[in-house]
């Protein structure tokens, strides 16, 4: 039991590293939480310092991700836990870095919206269903140009196959059941976004810029 508290501890600081906030910092003087949406994560950082930025930002985001998820391995192969328990450790621990990231130690339990970070979770438990929620985040995103919707429907997307397609159907219910209380958090930490786009004032994002612009 020392041993899962230690690797909670662990996944949770992982999870609050604050990529945004010390690389803007960092590299650029500048606090991302001070500028645009003021949320410290990868999308803003983009807006903010720019593409080179918010892609390390993101790769670090979803990096982190995937390393707390996986601390569950780790248990393993020291035989603290059970092989058969190994996604169930990987879907509390990815959860935990979720959650880091969301009430993140170093910003005084403040943090991002925890999109970035949830993806490398689901990378690590399951990169198939992860990158067709890439995917469906791209589409949305080509289609409505707001990164908070996509990420909203891209997270929606990854219970959403485990449930009804077919060949990823699991045997892991518990799978499915934290992918739906993972959404409903995104969709929490959203809310401000949810209401900017029923307001029509969510700031919007071209993947594909077109010549006019
Ligand atoms: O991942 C966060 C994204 O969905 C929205 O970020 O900065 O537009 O609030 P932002």
């Amino acid at each position: 039991i020392a041993a899962i508290i230690i690797a909670i501890l662990i996944s949770y600081l992982l999870g609050s590293i604050p990529s945004a906030v010390w690389f803007g910092k960092a590299l650029y003087g500048i606090d991302v939480r001070e500028h645009g949406s003021g949320n410290p994560g990868a999308t803003n950082t983009f807006r903010v310092l720019g593409k080179k930025a918010g892609i390390i930002v993101m790769l670090a985001d979803i990096v982190k991700g995937m390393a707390a998820s996986s601390v569950a391995v780790i248990l393993m192969n020291l035989q603290f836990i059970d092989e058969n328990n190994l996604v169930t450790f990987k879907l509390i621990l990815g959860v935990v870095g979720v959650i880091g990231h969301i009430f993140s130690v170093f910003l005084h339990f403040k943090g991002g919206k925890g999109v970035a970070t949830l993806l490398g979770m689901m990378i690590a438990i399951h990169y198939e269903v992860a990158l067709l929620c890439i995917v469906v985040f791209v589409v949305t995103l080509l289609i409505s140009k707001y990164v908070s919707l996509s990420s909203i429907i891209g997270t929606l997307s990854f219970p959403a196959m485990l449930l009804f397609v077919p060949r990823f159907q699991t045997s892991e219910p518990l799978l499915v059941i934290f992918g739906f209380f993972l959404f409903i958090v995104i969709v929490w930490t959203h809310h401000k976004n949810i209401r900017r786009i029923m307001e029509g004032h969510e700031s919007k994002t071209y993947l594909i810029k077109s010549k006019k612009e």
